[in-house]
């Protein structure tokens, strides 16, 4: 049985990507801070695959906890998620989002490089692509200098996982996130956003349930099918399937490092997002259309032919599932 490291796997993504790790048979061991997530994820994975889970409450960024888990542990492989991800809050709070998101990435490969563990996955975002004017964007779109220090971190994080595989043998699979949204069809595990969400989709959740007073759909003049903006959304479930098809790639692959989007390659404007969710979910959301967000992008979109083809992933996944267990997740937090 393969034993994978997840760093961050009690947060959005890593949780279900545990879910699905340990479906295909993996044997799991989570490390996580507890910065942004609780520590009762544990149980819910633990609800939903029947299986138990190994947690470390513990700091990437402190070496000396990691070591004592690589010493004694034989991981085949990382999953990385690991890191602060709030856009707004990284241009308030920049050291803090190098320090944890791109020095924690560094103590991490260093004690890979100590223990002879190749095999990293990384949580890359499809943010590195910036405005791209050719859509959709493949994995060679030109990267653009970041709007904010968090997409900053994201392409150093590529750099240095570049610059670090030339070691003889360590293998890494970057992949580039579009938006993931939803939640596992059990409703067990989810988004958990603090305070007011800065995403679509929490807010959207949250005003149906009642937290929020109302949507603002941030400008409906961009030059796209409705006038609002377009985003490549994937299930959240679906994205968690593409990391351990990733992981089983890395002993494949030839090169030292490979990148992937992972998106469903179709876009979808905020008010076809706003009418699926009322649709699917027999809900009116109460929103208005009101003035551009700044730094938003008018649309992306991914080229999902490499993903299909080399790593045999496609998602499953539509708007509207994305919609239904988005809300099955909210109406759960409600209760
Ligand atoms: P999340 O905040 O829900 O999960 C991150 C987890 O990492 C949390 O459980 C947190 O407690 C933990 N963590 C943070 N810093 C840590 C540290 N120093 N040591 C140990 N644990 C730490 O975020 P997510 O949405 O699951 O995102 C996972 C990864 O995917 C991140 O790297 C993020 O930047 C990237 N990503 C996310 C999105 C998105 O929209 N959610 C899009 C693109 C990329
Ligand atoms: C955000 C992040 C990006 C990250 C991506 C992936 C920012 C600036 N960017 O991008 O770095 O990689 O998530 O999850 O935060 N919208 C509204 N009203 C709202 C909220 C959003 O109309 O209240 C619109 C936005 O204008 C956008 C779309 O909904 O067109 C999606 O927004 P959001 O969920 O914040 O994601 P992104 O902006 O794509």
């Amino acid at each position: 049985m393969k034993k994978i490291l997840v760093t961050g796997g009690l947060g959005y993504i890593g949780s279900h990507t545990v879910v699905e790790l340990q479906a295909e048979g993996y044997d799991v061991l989570v490390v996580d801070n507890l910065s942004n997530s609780k520590e009762e994820v544990k149980a819910r994975i633990e609800d939903i695959s029947g299986q138990s889970l190994e947690l470390q409450i513990a700091d990437i960024n402190d070496t000396n906890a990691l070591e004592s888990l690589f010493s004694k542990h034989q991981f085949d492989g990382v999953i990385h998620f690991a890191a602060h991800k709030a856009v707004g809050e990284s241009v308030e709070h920049p050291v803090m989002y190098y320090q944890n998101n791109v020095s924690g990435l560094i103590s991490l490969l260093g004690t890979m490089e100590k223990y002879g563990v190749s095999n990293l996955i990384f949580s890359s975002s499809c943010t590195v692509y910036g405005a791209a004017t050719d859509l959709p964007v493949t994995e060679s779109t030109q990267i653009q200098k970041a709007e904010s220090p968090y997409g900053t971190t994201k392409i150093l994080g590529e750099e240095i996982i570049n610059d670090f595989a030339k070691h003889k043998g360590f293998k890494s699979i970057l992949l580039r996130y579009f938006n993931p949204v939803g939640a596992h069809p059990s409703a067990k595990i989810g988004e958990l956003p603090l305070g007011v969400p800065n995403n679509l989709i929490p807010y959207i959740t949250q005003t149906a349930a009642g937290i929020r007073e109302k949507l603002t759909v941030f400008g409906d003049d961009y030059n796209t099918e409705d006038g609002t903006c377009v985003r490549d959304y994937i299930h959240v479930v679906d994205l968690a399937k593409a990391h351990v098809k990733a992981l089983s790639y890395c002993d494949k692959m030839s090169q030292n490092v490979d990148v992937f989007n992972v998106g469903t390659g179709k876009g979808n404007t905020v008010l076809e997002v706003i009418n699926t969710f009322e649709k699917v979910n027999g809900v009116k959301l109460n929103y208005t259309i009101g003035s551009r967000r700044g730094g938003d992008i008018e649309q992306i979109y991914a080229d999902t032919t490499k993903v299909n083809n080399l790593l045999g992933w496609s998602a499953k996944y539509g708007i509207a599932d994305m919609m239904k267990h988005a809300w099955a997740w909210q109406q759960g937090l409600s209760d």
